[in-house]
């Protein structure tokens, strides 16, 4: 590796201790930025350099690459595919937990659940698809949900379908582990019935049940290529703390894809931060972040 003395241009510098002095210069960011955008639609302006850089530093050290543009060049060689993943999964923000925005919990558990538990001879399980589930939290904690408001004969009535584009997340979800910190909003009583406390190598961690884990199925899914492999429409969908990255023409494609995929008279669960207005949309608001997909 060779490190240099000289004053980089500006533009995002890698400079941690051990490292050397590389820059991700201006025609690299936007070549990264358009190749993110190509396979995620996730849409960096100019502003996520510095985060961009300092998210791949690690990787270029790995590779034992010396500078970013020569990790452009992997990505423009036949082997650039497989290094997408790679890309798209450090680049993507996963930060999620427990119960996030209560107020859509909340709504579940005293608007959907008592209208679903009055639903008789219904044949088929409700089904609840968590489209941007990150590590795993989301998911879960619907389940959890879920598990505590239907009652137990009931339990069959409602199945979880989870859904990443980011294969790196989901590893982490299915295997179901958490820090005791991630788990203050789960409550002592659920994380007893739910969880099982980890010992020796695993002190300080707690697993999700067998039980609840086979309730949930993770896949690997881009919610903007493709048809959704999906037979069945749902009657919830959380597409929640995504969409924010994506530009408006995505944010409407992403949104009509995911109302064809609703049931009439499910709902669609968006991040509180994400309004659609703006954004053409045949759905109901009930409130804030949650729209009903009106009866045909
Ligand atoms: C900030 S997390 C949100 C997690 C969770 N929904 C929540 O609200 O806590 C955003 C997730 O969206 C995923 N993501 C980004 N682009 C995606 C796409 N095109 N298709 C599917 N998932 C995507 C990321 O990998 C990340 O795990």
């Amino acid at each position: 590796m060779s490190r240099t003395a000289a004053r980089p241009p500006a533009a995002a510098k890698l400079t941690e201790p051990g490292w050397l002095t590389t820059t991700l210069g201006d025609a690299d960011y936007e070549f990264l930025c358009q190749l993110i955008y190509e396979r995620s639609r996730i849409h960096l302006g100019p502003d996520k350099r510095v985060l961009v850089a300092s998210r791949l530093a690690k990787r270029l050290r790995h590779l034992n690459l010396n500078s970013y543009q020569e990790y452009c060049e992997l990505m423009r060689s036949p082997a650039g595919a497989e290094e997408l993943q790679f890309l798209i999964d450090r680049i993507s923000t996963n930060h999620t937990h427990f119960f996030r925005e209560i107020k859509h919990f909340e709504f579940i558990r005293d608007v959907i659940i008592p209208t679903w538990n009055a639903v008789k001879g219904r044949k088929e399980p409700f089904r609840i698809w968590s489209s941007a589930s990150s590590t795993g939290e989301e998911p879960y904690s619907l389940a959890i949900h879920f598990a505590e408001n239907f009652a137990p004969a009931e339990s069959g009535r409602w199945q979880i379908e989870a859904t990443d584009i980011s294969t790196r997340v989901l590893e982490v979800a299915t295997q179901g582990i958490y820090e005791q910190e991630r788990l203050t909003s789960v409550g002592p009583e659920a994380l007893r019935r739910h969880f099982q406390k980890g010992e020796k190598k695993w002190a300080g961690h707690f697993r999700v049940k067998d039980e609840l884990r086979r309730r949930v199925h993770f896949h690997h899914l881009n919610l903007l290529e493709g048809a959704y492999p999906f037979a069945w429409s749902f009657d919830l969908i959380l597409c929640r703390n995504v969409m924010i990255y994506f530009d408006r023409p995505t944010q409407e494609t992403l949104v009509q894809r995911l109302t064809a995929k609703l049931v009439p008279g499910g709902h669609l669960l968006v991040g509180h931060s994400e309004s659609l207005s703006g954004v053409k949309h045949s759905l109901k608001l009930v409130r804030p972040a949650i729209y009903l997909k009106p009866a045909a």
